[in-house]
């Protein structure tokens, strides 16, 4: 069944990480809180923490990235995903599957933070990209 835990964070979209990065160390009054390039993904990330959750600035680096494709249509930038955490990523896949519900990824991948994540098709959301995050485990 699936859990969700919390928003673990929103993707934001921008087209110069340097340049955002300024913007948001103002709005939320601190620096990044972690900056990561995510080769899978094509994208390089920096975190701002508001309270328990964070907001995620993703640049491309690669035109076939999936930011790059949202860039050419919104090129400002913009809220791209909303990322949950989940306590099981695999049992929430299975619980979504078996509802119908359509899955970009079928199998969990490596995001930022070395955690495993997966996205969920706008088309079973009400038109939002969602993410899935799974908590932490000890191993
Ligand atoms: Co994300």
């Amino acid at each position: 069944m699936a859990k969700l835990m919390k928003i673990d964070h929103l993707g934001i979209a921008v087209p110069d990480l340097t340049v955002a990065s300024a913007t948001y160390e103002v709005l939320t009054g601190a620096p990044a809180s972690h900056v990561e390039e995510v080769e899978d993904q094509k994208v390089r990330v920096a975190f701002f923490q508001v309270g328990d959750s964070n907001l995620e600035l993703l640049e491309a680096t690669d035109p076939s990235s999936p930011i790059a494709r949202f860039l050419s249509k919104h090129p400002r930038g913009g809220l791209h995903h909303v990322c949950v955490e989940v306590e099981d990523i695999e049992a929430t896949l299975a619980s979504y599957r078996e509802a119908g519900v359509r899955l970009i990824d079928e199998e969990p991948r490596l995001g930022a933070h070395n955690k495993r994540v997966a996205f969920i098709h706008p088309a079973s959301t009400g038109g939002v990209l969602l993410e899935l995050s799974e908590a932490m485990r000890e191993r």
